[in-house]
C-alpha cells in the first residue's frame, strides 16, 4: 500500500456507524462547496446510513451541497434486495431533505457496461472535465468496504475490472462472490480520485484479511486503494482482534 493508512477503532460496531456518521457530517459541513460522497453496498454501511437520516446528523448535514454516488452496485432492479441503490435508499435517502437530482445511482439500462459508460458520463459531468486531476479530487468522501476474500467496491482478485485504467466506470460480467449478479463499478482511477478513501469494517471475521490488506497484498483489491487524499481505517475492536 503506498500511502500509509490511519486506523481509527470504534469499541464495537454502534460506536463504530456512529463515529463515522459524525466524521462525515463534520467534513461536509467544514467543506465550503459541493460535497460528494460515493456510498458502498454490503451489510456494514447500513446503520451509519440510517444515523446520517435521523436526528440530530439528518438536521446537522447540509444535504442541498450533497452528492450522493455510488462506488458500485450490482446490475439489478431497485427494489432487488441485492441492490446498493435500495439498501442506501430505505435506510437513508427516502429520509433527507436532499435534491433529488443530487442522487446519482448507477441505472440498470442495457447491458453493464452500457450502464457504466452512461455512469461515467454522469461523473464526467459533475466533476466538469473527462480528465481526473489530482490536485482536484472527484470525491470527498469514498466509502468503501471488503469483502471476505479482499475485494473493495465490485474490484474483485484476479478480474479485468482490476486492470481498467482508461475509463472511470466498468461492467463487472462475473463478479468474484456471492451475490453472482453482474455488477457496476468504478475503477482505480475514479475511487482513488478522493479526498478521504474510508473503509468502514467491522466483526472479528474481518481481521485476518484486514492485516494482509495493510501489509500490502497486492493481489488484494483493497491493499491497491491509494488515494490522492487521505486513507483511513475506521473498524471495530473486533476487527482490531481485541475481542
Ligand atoms: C458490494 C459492496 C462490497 C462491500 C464488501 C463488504 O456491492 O458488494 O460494495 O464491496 O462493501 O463486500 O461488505 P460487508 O459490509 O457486507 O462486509
Amino acid at each position: 500500500m503506498a500511502s500509509r493508512p490511519r486506523i481509527d477503532v470504534s469499541a464495537d460496531f454502534e460506536s463504530l456507524a456512529h463515529r463515522v456518521a459524525q466524521w462525515i457530517v463534520d467534513l461536509a459541513c467544514a467543506t465550503p462547496n459541493r460535497f460528494a460522497i460515493a456510498l458502498s453496498g454490503g451489510s456494514t454501511p447500513k446503520r451509519l446510513y440510517q444515523l446520517l437520516a435521523a436526528p440530530p446528523l439528518r438536521d446537522a448535514m447540509p444535504w442541498e451541497r450533497v452528492h450522493l454516488f455510488f462506488g458500485d452496485d450490482r446490475f439489478v432492479a431497485r427494489d432487488d434486495p441485492n441492490s446498493n441503490y435500495g439498501m442506501a435508499h430505505e435506510a437513508m435517502i427516502a429520509h433527507i431533505p436532499i435534491p433529488p437530482q443530487n442522487v446519482h445511482g448507477i441505472r440498470r439500462e442495457g447491458t453493464p457496461d452500457d450502464a457504466a459508460r452512461a455512469y461515467e458520463e454522469e461523473l464526467k459531468s459533475y466533476y466538469g472535465s473527462g480528465a481526473l486531476d489530482p490536485k482536484r479530487p472527484l470525491l470527498d468522501v469514498n466509502l468503501l468496504g471488503m469483502g471476505p476474500d479482499g475485494h473493495t467496491a465490485s474490484l474483485f482478485p484476479g478480474k479485468p475490472a482490476l486492470e481498467v485504467t482508461n475509463r472511470w466506470v466498468t461492467g463487472v460480467p462475473e463478479p468474484g462472490l456471492n451475490p453472482f449478479v453482474p455488477r457496476v463499478t468504478l475503477t482505480y482511477p475514479a475511487l482513488d480520485s478522493s479526498k478521504s478513501a474510508a473503509f468502514v469494517a467491522a466483526g472479528a471475521d474481518k481481521m485476518a484479511m484486514m492485516k494482509r490488506v495493510w501489509a500490502g497484498e497486492q493481489t488484494l483489491p483493497s491493499a491497491r486503494i491509494n488515494p490522492v487524499g487521505e486513507l483511513i481505517w475506521f473498524i471495530d475492536r473486533a476487527a482490531h482482534g481485541e475481542g
